[in-house]
């Protein structure tokens, strides 16, 4: 198998409601990503750099890979923006792969970042909302919650399950946020306090959705044959995929199936030329229960309408058959819309270094991240691999 190209470094801020701005959050991560290089990196070598944010809130509307530049201590060198909502980390990291596939750049820096409590109220609802399907969904009222309610409604009677198996899900990854000392909410919660939760978009609750949180986060990429220069332990990135899909989810087949997903975990297989059944552990978009539930079918490790079932029998749970969103997930460790797919990158890198501390998953050598835009209008698949 030819590897495309190797993390070497990653770095990633505590993510909550913090007192932090994104140029601080971005100087955090990033200089937490060169430090974790084992044998060091002068950043002089950088040589490109790729900034993934939403701008939540109008932050630095445009240009703000500028700073990144700066905050990076990289400034000069080409800086570049990528937003696909809450999929632009899983898209800059494969900018990043691509650019140094290429031969075009030497070392990038990816970072992420999205800064969301310092907003207002209402601002907060129309920034949450500015990546739906404008004519026909937001200005009509509809959340993103209210989409994906519309999605689990559909789904439990599709496939006649119940609200336990989403329940499940909330449950199973605030255990795992508990572990991880990043994470927005480090609280377990029960099955009884999960059902018992004020309603937010029928069926789902309050623990049924992400919050809303501040953090950042930074991965440093290279050539694959020049990633033992960095260190005896790069992760190589195996396989990407992407995909994408009509924003409105009303032009779509299939309300439960986001064939932007399926389509980028077909491609990111081929490209990595490995089996579903090598894989170790997977860190899949939760952005709401119900999306966890959608990958597993999306990413071809359930058949359609058995994920609820997997997760009621404890086939994800950490130390389970396979281990889902073991740092969390956005649901416990927090969605800073930008930052989660680096987020997700960054969390392989520990768990394939076997350095994840209290939340690793015994002997992980492969790992997938999948990352979505909205309601799966954009979709990004990537598998990791050591050795
Ligand atoms: N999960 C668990 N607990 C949560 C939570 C969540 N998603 N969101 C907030 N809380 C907790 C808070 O910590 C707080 O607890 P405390 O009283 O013990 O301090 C309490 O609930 C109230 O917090 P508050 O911030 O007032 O909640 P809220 O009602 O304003 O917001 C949601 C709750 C679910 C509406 C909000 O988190 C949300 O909009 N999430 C979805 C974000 C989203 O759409 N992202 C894009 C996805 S595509």
């Amino acid at each position: 198998m030819r590897h495309r190209a190797a993390i070497v470094g990653a770095g990633h801020t505590r993510f909550g409601a913090l007192d932090e701005g994104p140029r601080a959050l971005l100087r955090s991560a990033a200089d937490a990503a060169f430090v974790s290089v084992d044998r060091g990196v002068d950043r002089s070598r950088v040589d490109a750099a790729f900034l993934a944010t939403l701008g939540f809130g109008g932050w630095q509307i445009g240009n703000s890979a500028a700073v990144l530049g700066e905050e990076a201590g990289v400034s000069g060198i080409p800086t570049t923006r990528i937003e696909n909502a809450c999929a632009s980390g899983g898209f800059a990291l494969r900018a990043a792969v691509d650019a140094v596939g290429s031969g075009a750049s030497e070392l990038a820096l990816v970072a992420g970042v999205e800064k969301m409590t310092d907003v207002p109220n209402a601002r907060r609802r129309y920034w949450l909302g500015v990546s739906g399907d404008t004519e026909w969904e937001r200005l009509a009222g509809l959340t993103f919650a209210g989409v994906y309610g519309l999605i689990a409604s559909r789904y439990l009677s599709e496939h006649h399950v119940g609200p336990e198996a989403l329940a499940a899900v909330a449950v199973k990854n605030h255990a795992n946020g508990a572990l991880n000392p990043n994470a927005h909410f480090r609280k377990p919660v029960r099955l009884d306090q999960v059902a018992a939760a004020p309603r937010v978009a029928d069926p789902l609750g309050l623990y049924d959705c992400c919050p809303v949180s501040d953090g950042a986060a930074a991965l440093l990429v290279v050539p694959a044959e020049e990633a033992r220069h960095y260190t005896d332990t790069p992760v190589f990135v195996e396989g990407l995929g992407a995909g994408s899909d009509s924003l409105a989810v009303q032009e779509r087949a299939h309300l439960t199936r986001f064939s932007a997903s399926r389509r980028a975990a077909e491609q990111a297989f081929r490209s990595a030329g490995c089996d579903r059944s090598s894989v170790s552990f997977l860190e899949v978009h939760d952005c709401f229960t119900i999306a966890e539930l959608l990958a597993l079918e999306d990413l071809g490790f359930a058949p359609d309408g058995e994920a609820g079932r997997m997760t009621l029998a404890g086939e994800t749970a950490r130390n389970g058959r396979l281990p889902v969103n073991p740092d969390g997930g956005l649901k416990a460790k927090g969605h800073p819309i930008g930052t989660t797919g680096v987020a997700q990158a960054y969390e392989a890198f520990c768990q394939l270094r076997g350095t994840a501390g209290a939340r690793q998953v015994p002997g992980a050598r492969r790992a997938l991240t999948h990352n979505v835009g909205g309601a799966g209008a954009t979709a990004a698949v990537t598998i990791f691999g050591v050795g």
